[in-house]
């Protein structure tokens, strides 16, 4: 039995409270101790405080935040980490050589604190590579990109446009990845030093697929990979390009389906983007 607020709660009432806590999305408990909600309250931040606190993840399930919520660590320099991991990902000459690689790094803080390493999943000679954020709870435990509600969601959006990340034939295949391979403790954002961390490895991985065309989910790939500051509402629909070398890549953001479950008026955007995808695999294959 547990009391809350001076009220005796019996386990059937706290059963059903942690369900609807997780029906809301809270999805672990990331306090490492006991909070004391009878003591006085912290003073509030400073304004300056205040605005160095980064706003919610616009197309991620932001997890329930507690003051003692993980934080990112602080950023160090990063040009020489960055050129290291480079060097390491050009080793790489296949998907396996790339995830075995990553899967080892047990010295990335994000890499100890994942149940898995999210690598890819679909066929590795998919015309059209998608790409998301970072792992969430079920990838983390499953090892997989977009297995969770947004990556059934993914699904049934490729479903609709001939397209299914278990097909055989590459025509029809997708390969799925991120731009961060490891959970985000929390689901916080992952930081600037983690996403340049990883980055090489996604150029890699792209390097080694190949794809015909690219789709973005959501800001961060779109951001990471053209360069673009805008928001993926500017950035969406828009045929942007990404550079490989001598090769320029068709790149298309859209969003995220997870911005598309809290917000499912804007699937009608995504359909457009979707369809504009289909169209220019047509156009690809008959050129
Ligand atoms: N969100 C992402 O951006 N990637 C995943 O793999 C799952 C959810």
């Amino acid at each position: 039995m547990a009391m809350t607020g001076g009220r005796d709660m019996d386990a059937e009432m706290a059963a059903k409270l942690l369900e609807w806590q997780v029906e809301m999305g809270a999805d672990e408990a990331i306090l490492d101790m006991p909070l004391d909600r009878l003591s006085p309250a912290p003073a509030a931040p400073s304004p300056t405080q205040a605005e160095q606190t980064p706003p919610p993840p616009a197309d991620r399930p932001p997890a329930l935040q507690s003051p003692s919520a993980p934080q990112p660590p602080a950023e160090a320099p990063m040009a020489p980490a960055v050129a290291e991991q480079a060097r390491r990902a050009a080793e790489c000459t296949t998907l396996e050589g790339i995830f075995a690689a990553l899967d080892a790094m047990k010295e990335f803080p994000l890499r100890r604190t994942a149940t898995h390493t999210v690598h890819t999943d679909g066929h590795p000679q998919a015309r059209v590579m998608l790409i998301g954020e970072a792992p969430g709870r079920d990838e983390d435990r499953q090892g997989k990109p977009f297995v969770g509600r947004s990556g059934q969601l993914l699904d049934r959006m490729l479903e609709a446009i001939g397209l299914d990340r278990k097909a055989e034939d590459p025509q029809r295949a997708v390969l799925i990845s991120n731009v961060i391979f490891w959970r985000p403790p929390g689901n916080r954002k992952p930081t600037e030093a983690e996403a340049a961390h990883c980055l090489p490895w996604l150029v890699r991985t792209i390097e080694i697929v190949q794809p015909e065309i690219i789709v973005c989910l959501g800001a961060t790939p779109a951001q990471r990979l053209t360069g673009r500051t805008q928001g993926i509402l500017k950035l969406r629909g828009n045929w942007l390009e990404y550079e490989l070398g001598e090769r320029r890549i068709p790149l298309l953001p859209t969003l995220h389906p997870a911005y598309l479950l809290r917000q499912p008026v804007q699937k009608r955007l995504a359909w457009r983007d979707f369809l504009s995808l289909k169209l220019r695999l047509a156009t690809l294959e008959r050129s």
